[in-house]
């Protein structure tokens, strides 16, 4: 349980833990490379910790050298072996998809489960695609869920219009394609995160990435390398909006991911009328790395939708959470991928919110808030979801009552420490 309740303004510099979409990719990529992998700043969170697991399970070598510290000893994809349970992807959508991808090329079978949520949410978009390629997968209702089943073997290259921004899909297939015969591409209808991209040429392997086409060609091998993990900025995003729900605050977060795919959070917050500033001070394996500072100032409404909303996609609960501090209406449309993430992320932001007097209105793909509220007081849970748990967490910054949020343990999920971090603030 957290409880949290109306701030003092405040100044503050913090870094958050390391980024969950790079921190899953430099595991696997390094499970499948040949020799060693070195891996700094990795996230000590659930999700990464159950794809540690599974590889582990496949008999990989994965040693923690400290809580952000990891070694990996890839023997390449012949170094996976059968595991003699199935691999337990927990509440980690990143995992199961991006492994259905690289064990549908790899002669071993495997049966991957999760947790209620995964249970819940739609495989198809990878096994349709995957099964063009000529992948062996089985699982519950035809394998639109877990548990599900690969049986990896040949696979064809193919050209794939995924009719979703997706970058667990983009990624998933990309890994099918490195062992895949002939060339495999992916379109996608705006772009998403492209850290497989930036990451896999790092390891050796030669792919042509331009904005919302990837193309990759089949029978290329990784080489084990050195990975430097950013803070994520989807945590960064609580911290920030901390900031702007406390008017007269100001904070820095240093050392965060600032590649453009991720900062569309940024963006929003600055056509709400924040003050954002960024700096890149370095790269680290080939992503954009700096410091952002946001102070707070009149806020107001925005509309949000189209090619933003893959930039942002993570950080939509905490967004409507500012918004209900805002003048005006806040509208956020095209974000129909949100009602299959953790939870239905239309649903319970809306339901949250709505206990604490926020005027939200849930349309079919986005919210509508009405800003310029009073929050007041209130229970709320997070409803096994960790963005939603923090996000209302944060609520009680600007709230009249004290907000005490249930639940808190899937806030472990990408962001161990953050009750800390926010007590601190
Ligand atoms: C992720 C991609 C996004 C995001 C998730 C992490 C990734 O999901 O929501 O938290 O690491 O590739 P989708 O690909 O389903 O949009």
């Amino acid at each position: 349980m957290i409880r949290t309740s109306q701030r003092k303004p405040f100044r503050a510099t913090v870094t958050v833990p390391g980024d969950k979409s790079i921190s899953h990719r430099s595991i696997m990529f390094g499970a499948v490379a040949n020799g060693t992998t070195e891996i700094e700043g990795f996230l000590p969170g659930a999700d990464c910790l159950s794809t540690i697991r599974c590889f582990q399970q496949m008999g990989v070598e994965i040693e923690r050298l400290s809580e952000t510290a990891v070694r990996v000893r890839g023997r390449g994809f012949e170094g996976l072996k059968e595991a003699a349970s199935p691999l337990d992807v927990g509440n980690s959508g990143t995992t199961i998809r991006l492994m259905l991808g690289l064990l549908s090329g790899v002669p071993i079978y495997s049966t991957l489960i999760g947790d209620e949520s995964i249970a819940r949410r739609p495989m198809k978009r990878v096994v349709d695609p995957l099964r063009k390629m000529g992948a062996r997968i089985d699982g519950r209702e035809d394998g639109r869920f877990t548990p599900i089943g690969v049986r990896g073997g040949a696979l064809q290259g193919i050209t794939y219009e995924s009719p979703v921004a997706s970058a667990q899909v983009k990624s998933c297939l990309l890994l099918a394609g490195l062992n895949a015969e002939g060339d495999t591409v992916v379109r996608e209808p705006a772009q998403s995160r492209d850290h497989t991209e930036r990451m896999l040429p790092g390891f050796g392997v030669e792919l042509e990435a331009n904005g919302t086409e990837v193309r990759i060609k089949g029978g290329q091998t990784l080489t084990g390398t050195k990975v430097r993990v950013p803070g994520d900025i989807s945590s960064a995003a609580f911290i920030l909006a901390a900031a702007l729900m406390v008017p007269g605050s100001q904070v820095t977060v240093e050392h965060v991911g600032l590649n453009p795919t991720r900062t569309g959070i940024l963006d929003a917050f600055r056509m709400m009328g924040a003050e954002v500033r960024t700096e890149i001070t370095a790269h680290w394996c080939n992503e954009p790395v700096g410091n952002v500072t946001v102070s707070c100032n009149d806020l107001h409404g925005v509309e949000i939708g189209g090619a933003l909303i893959p930039r942002l996609i993570d950080e939509i609960p905490i967004l409507a959470v500012v918004a209900t501090q805002a003048h005006g209406t806040t509208v956020i449309k095209d974000a129909q991928e949100l009602k299959v993430k953790e939870t239905n992320r239309i649903a319970t932001t809306a339901k949250e919110l709505r206990k604490l007097g926020a005027s939200v209105e849930e349309t079919e793909d986005g919210l509508i808030i009405e800003g310029g509220t009073q929050l007041s007081g209130g229970h709320c849970h997070s409803h096994g979801d960790h963005r939603i748990g923090m996000a209302m967490a944060i609520a009680g910054f600007a709230a009249c009552g004290d907000v005490v949020v249930e639940g808190t343990e899937a806030m472990d999920v990408s962001f161990p420490g953050f009750a800390g971090l926010i007590a601190q603030l």
